[in-house]
């Protein structure tokens, strides 16, 4: 959530986010201060893709549900409100072309400008 160090002139072709937002605190707005600091590195024509598991509106089995429970207890996740509309909206206050789609239980991302 915090910016690293400046970024390199050319920046990276791609970067991958897998399994990492649905760790982040806050709510989905609140993570887009990762995806922006994240495009600082990426290259003009850089493509930043991931995956990640949507929160309670994904109907998780009741293991999944137990799981998703404790680890949002314990702090070690923070999805349970994560919508796929909501990760849509919010990559796309930060990219151009926003790919979303449902997988089951996750959300995958392929976004550039
Ligand atoms: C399930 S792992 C994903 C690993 C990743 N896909 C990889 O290939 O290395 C979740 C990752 O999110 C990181 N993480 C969890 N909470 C974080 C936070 N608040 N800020 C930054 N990274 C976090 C963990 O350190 C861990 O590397």
């Amino acid at each position: 959530m915090q910016p690293s160090s400046e970024p390199a002139d050319t920046g990276y072709d791609s970067i991958s986010l897998f399994h990492v937002l649905h760790c982040l605190p806050g709510t989905m707005d609140d993570k887009e201060t990762a995806i922006a600091n994240l495009k600082r590195y990426l290259s003009k024509t850089g493509v930043l893709y991931g995956v990640t598991i949507l929160g309670d509106e994904a109907g998780h089995n009741p293991i999944g549900r137990r799981l998703l429970k404790v680890y949002n207890d314990k702090g070690i996740m923070h999805n349970l409100g994560d919508t796929l509309d909501d990760l849509q909206r919010m990559l796309r206050r930060q990219f151009q072309n926003v790919e979303v789609r449902r997988h089951n239980k996750v959300a995958l991302f392929v976004v550039r400008d």
